[in-house]
């Protein structure tokens, strides 16, 4: 199985990505989640993560908390989006599994160290100030990164945080620059692939149809963070972003992509955070991130739907 860590700021579409994972034991080995503040302050994003894994009956995971806000800048929130308590939808009894002690950079750099170079790849969700700390506070742990699987950025489809921007890279778009310039292999799942990966009434009902509580309450949790990008874009159904992270991971063969050069825009205010992504390589500035474009979202429903079926 392919050691992971899971990077996160749960929100549902991040807490269906955790449950992707631990429903796929044989080919995904999760040796911990760090949390970080995002969708909502740190506090609850911690929280948030302990609640998903007691539902998926793994009180056992090793959880650290993170950095509670971005490098240099000041944290934006959306709870418009994900309600109050960052996973509005259905109603969890409160977590009691403990956080661990260490802060999740000290986690971060301390399992680097300690695992065989180039197994472990992290995967981020949320803003990237965690893995840019660690890997400032500790350069001998980059080159032992076996790569970075980041939910972040968009080019074709512009912005959802700003016309210019998506909102994982424009919290923190300083980390963002470290992480891409660090030279491990990064692959970015951008808005070009997560607004494809949209939750459809149907596919919403396919959830509910296999009748298990985990399937549930991620039907429920996907049911309210929709609304908010359906009304918006007016499309069938919201973007699921976050799973898709994990997808890429157990199943490639859906993806589609390019390795391009793609660099963060960090002065101007007009377009902060925007993922400058050479998709017609019409520079000679050299590539440093696999960029997926494409998806077959049918099969990633599909495929979803049964591995949560299995919790
Ligand atoms: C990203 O922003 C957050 O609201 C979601 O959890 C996802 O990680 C999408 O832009
Ligand atoms: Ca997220």
């Amino acid at each position: 199985a392919r050691k992971i860590i899971i990077d996160t700021d749960p929100g549902q579409d991040d807490a269906v990505g955790i449950l992707l994972a631990l429903a796929c034991p044989d080919q995904i080995d999760l040796l911990g989640i760090t949390t970080v503040a995002g969708n909502v302050p740190l506090e609850l994003t911690t929280r948030n993560a302990r609640t998903t894994c007691e539902l998926a009956g793994r009180p056992d995971i090793p959880l650290h908390a993170g950095c509670d806000r971005p490098l240099q800048r000041p944290l934006r929130t959306a709870e418009y989006i994900h309600g109050g308590t960052g996973l509005d939808g259905h109603d969890l009894p409160a977590p009691t599994m403990p956080v661990q002690e260490a802060h999740a950079v000290d986690f971060l750099i301390d399992t680097l160290r300690r695992e065989e170079p180039g197994t472990v790849t992290l995967c981020t969700m949320g803003m990237l100030t965690n893995i840019a700390t660690a890997f400032t506070r500790a350069p001998d742990i980059v080159p032992r990164v076996a790569g970075i699987v980041a939910m972040g950025g968009a080019y074709f489809e512009v912005g959802n945080y700003t016309p210019a921007a998506e909102f994982n890279i424009y919290n923190d778009p300083e980390a963002a620059e470290i992480v891409l310039q660090a030279g491990r292999p990064v692959t970015l799942v951008p808005l070009d692939v997560t607004h494809k990966a949209l939750a459809t009434p149907e596919r919403l009902a396919a959830l509910r149809a296999a009748g298990t509580r985990v399937c549930d309450v991620v039907a429920d949790w996907i049911g309210f963070f929709e609304r908010h990008d359906m009304e918006k874009y007016g499309s069938p159904g919201g973007p699921l972003h976050d799973p898709l992270v994990i997808a890429w991971l157990l199943w490639p063969e859906l993806f589609s992509g390019r390795e391009i050069n793609v660099e963060i825009e960090t002065g101007s205010e007009l377009t902060l955070g925007m993922t400058v992504a050479d998709w017609w390589r019409v520079t000679d500035r050299p590539a440093n991130a696999l960029f997926l474009g494409d998806l077959d979202a049918d099969a990633f429903y599909a495929r979803l739907t049964e591995k949560l079926a299995t919790l």
